[in-house]
């Protein structure tokens, strides 16, 4: 409890969960706990803080406000064991305050005896969906009659999926070797495994030796809809940690280039890449400032997986949803034109760009290509089967996200 509710609290001011997580000093037999009541607590924090500012008379210190909020969510998650929720939380609260120990203990006893009430008078949006307000506006807006589900699939935990190498065997091939392992899973749009409950990635069978990758449904629409053959010479901009140029190498022997601008990152990719038995030029770079890496070779294929608001991921990191500010939609809107003017430059003629984003926010999709084409007489947009305006929504399934494949001639 008390270091979910510092995790809350280091949000809160600003640091994202995984960060947040990682720089806890937890037993790591209580990782999986502590991961579990702050991921819960995030999901359900337009409520949880409607709820304390019911019970609370004035107000208190951020990092006692965090375990108060992170002890709410517990109590409404596993009612049954309130009352040792409340003893854990009160112990939590007296070791960050002494004085405040009095006032947790009432605050959670309160709303024990009175939590329909409490819950019914958190009517705004906010408490009913967990979302800023101004973000439950921008989904309403763009999408009139997909926003509820939008919203409410934001607040689903992830479903594991995997991404089987097609170089080693079939996803069909794997699926029967998962079931052999009493692991059950389906396919979802052809080829990814999405798998009942998630396991510790200790127990999927291949993951070490490369046979398979953790990868979202939606995500994995990109590399075979970037269409790349052996020997082209290919482009992954945006690339960290990897995820999806493993995916392309899968599909294709191909000249990869692999860049990002995250030192830290950029690691990861040559990692990801030697696990799936695979190499590539790995380079660490600006995308939308080529000067610094490029060799000067036209490529013959680009996947721009831009840095967005990452709005259609918040199944996965809800944090998202409380450190994002609605400037930073226009912010990243300007970046990812920037890249893509960059980037254009460096597609040879005949050649596909494929421009992808993990956000259902329009101004990051949708009006970023249109304004795109409306300045590129050459470039192309070409039709996606299946994706309607390029734009994949989210839902228990899979994440949201939108892909845009030019085509310049
Ligand atoms: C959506 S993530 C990429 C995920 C990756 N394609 C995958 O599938 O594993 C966006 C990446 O863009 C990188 N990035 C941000 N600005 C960049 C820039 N100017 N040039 C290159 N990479 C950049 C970030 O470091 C981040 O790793």
């Amino acid at each position: 409890m008390y270091a979910a509710g510092d995790a809350v609290a280091q949000v809160r001011a600003g640091r994202s969960l995984s960060d947040a997580l990682e720089r806890l000093e937890t037993d790591s037999s209580l990782g999986a706990a502590v991961q579990d009541l702050a991921y819960g607590t995030l999901r359900n924090l337009g409520l949880l803080d409607a709820l304390l500012a019911e019970l609370l008379r004035k107000p208190v210190k951020p990092a006692v406000h965090a375990l108060l909020l992170a002890a709410l969510y517990q109590l409404r998650a596993r009612p049954r064991t309130s009352h040792t929720t409340v003893d854990q939380a009160v112990r939590a609260v007296s070791r960050l305050e002494p004085a405040a120990k009095g006032l947790a203990n009432a605050v959670l006893r309160n709303y024990l005896r009175a939590a329909d009430a409490l819950v019914a008078r958190c009517d705004s949006d906010t408490a009913h969906y967990s979302y800023p307000q101004w973000w439950i506006d921008r989904v309403r807006a763009a999408w009139p009659q997909h926003w509820e589900s939008i919203l409410n699939a934001g607040n689903l935990h992830p479903p594991m999926t995997l991404r089987v190498n097609r170089r080693r065997l079939t996803a069909e091939q794997y699926l029967a070797r998962l079931g052999e392992r009493g692991i059950k899973g389906e396919l979802v749009g052809g080829q990814a495994i999405l798998l009942e409950r998630p396991v510790p990635i200790e127990s999927v069978p291949g993951f070490g030796a490369g046979e398979v990758s953790i990868q979202d449904a939606g995500a994995q629409l990109a590399a075979p809809l970037l269409d790349v053959r052996p020997d082209m010479r290919v482009l992954d901009a945006c690339a960290a940690p990897g995820s999806k140029s493993g995916h392309i190498l899968e599909l294709a022997d191909c000249a990869l280039t692999a860049l990002d601008s995250d030192p830290a990152r950029v690691l990861r990719i040559s990692d990801n890449l030697a696990r799936l038995g695979f190499s590539a030029r790995v380079a660490c770079g600006d995308c939308s400032a080529p000067a610094g890496w490029w060799d000067g070779g036209l490529f013959e294929r680009i996947l721009l997986d831009a840095p967005c608001t990452a709005s259609g991921v918040v199944k996965r990191h809800p944090d998202i949803k409380w450190l994002r500010r609605e400037s930073d939609i226009a912010q990243l809107a300007a970046t990812q034109s920037r890249m893509l003017d960059a980037l254009w430059q460096l597609l040879a003629p005949g050649g596909k760009l494929l421009y992808a984003t993990c956000s259902v926010f329009p101004q990051e999709n949708a009006q970023t290509i249109d304004i795109f084409l409306a300045r590129s007489n050459a470039a192309r947009r070409l039709p996606l089967a299946g994706l309607e305006q390029g734009q994949l929504l989210p839902d228990a399934r899979h994440d949201g996200f939108f892909y845009a494949l030019l085509e310049k001639h």
